[in-house]
């Protein structure tokens, strides 16, 4: 499958002949999950965008952001993020040969994000603060200097990003109620938004944060936003506006989950239905489990990242290992008992 800017052209700012960088990203599987669907009593279909290149939907918005990157001559690119946007802007650097770095919050971001970035050869800064403060100093670093801002404040990302709802919209044949997705800067739901409108569709959005980070359902910033979700730690959103818009416009919601509800349904998700998302994107689930999605009957959720991306947390949720002499009646009890 082409990228998402070929396969989207028409529908992206992009001419013939721009120059594209791409990994191949989007075309992700959107797959029924039956006993998901019995619990929450809805028809609910994931969007697995952990199988995007780098692990998550970042991809869709960083071939996007990199492309018009490189039109516009950049020889940098920079990020402030909770690790996905770092890997995956590490990768997009990479693969156009620009110099990438991303300033991340110390000691908070999942191992596999980090090896990701380090390996992609970006310049990984490690901020003793927070995401927020992160984002603050990136921005005010490129209104010095001439390097390319890739968060999802740059408009690139988000049209990348609405590539994701015009697939979920085609896998349904256009047959959808409503969106359950997890918040956390706040791009992803308002690209959704933007993807749906321009499909003429209007599902209802619901956006999911983590109870310790939930600026949105406070109205307020959280000075200290605390998560296991570390991919969605983030206290004052950069598209709050939108994100609320999205909401309100649709007929759909903000709510918050708790980490004990967003880990019992990462657990869920893993070993009842098989598929393996970090826990930010369990958020999402999480959300729906506890607060429903109105009166829908089909409902798509987003998993936004690979499990993989975070296997610390993983072990530490996960059953224990059984330890086996190498002996036949040994592996008959491990395995039988
Ligand atoms: N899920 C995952 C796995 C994420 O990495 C993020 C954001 C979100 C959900 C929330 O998406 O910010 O568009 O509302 N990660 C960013 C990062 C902040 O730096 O990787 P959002």
């Amino acid at each position: 499958m082409p990228g998402i800017i070929e396969r989207y052209r028409q529908r992206l700012p992009f001419a013939h002949g721009d120059p594209v960088v791409s990994l191949g990203e989007g075309s992700t599987p959107l797959v029924l999950a039956p006993r998901l669907s019995e619990r929450a009593g809805v028809e609910v279909w994931l969007k697995l965008e952990g199988a995007n290149p780098t692990g998550s939907f970042k991809d869709r918005g960083m071939t996007c952001a990199v492309s018009a990157a490189v039109r516009e001559g950049a020889e940098a690119i920079v990020c402030a993020s909770t690790g996905n946007t770092a890997a995956s802007a590490a990768a997009y650097a990479a693969r156009a040969g620009l110099r990438g770095a991303v300033i991340v919050p110390e000691g908070k971001i999942a191992t596999g994000k980090l090896a990701q970035a380090l390996m992609h050869g970006a310049r990984v800064i490690a901020l003793r603060g927070n995401f927020d403060e992160a984002l603050a100093l990136v921005r005010e670093l490129t209104a010095r200097h001439p390097i390319a801002l890739v968060n999802s404040v740059n408009d690139f990302r988000i049209e990348g990003q609405k590539t994701a709802a015009f697939e979920v919209l085609e896998a349904l044949d256009g047959e959808l109620d409503a969106l359950c997705i997890p918040v956390g800067n706040a791009g992803n739901i308002t690209a959704y938004w933007k993807g749906f409108k321009e499909a003429g569709v209007r599902p209802r959005l619901f956006g999911f944060q983590a109870a310790g980070a939930a600026p949105l359902v406070h109205g307020a910033p959280v000075e200290h936003p605390e998560t296991v979700a570390s991919a969605i730690r983030i206290g004052n959103p950069a598209r709050w506006e939108e994100a609320m818009d999205a909401m309100t416009a649709s007929g759909g919601a903000v709510a918050s989950v708790t980490d004990a509800q967003i880990l019992e349904a990462y657990r869920f998700l893993a070993a009842g239905e098989g598929i393996f998302c970090e826990p930010a994107s369990a958020a999402g689930i999480a959300g729906l489990l506890a607060h429903g999605a109105g009166d829908a009957r089909r409902i798509a959720c987003v998993l936004t990242g690979h499990g993989l991306k975070d296997p610390q947390t993983a072990l530490e949720h996960a059953g224990a290992v059984v330890p086996c002499a190498p002996e036949l009646e040994a592996i008959e009890r491990a395995v039988l008992g």
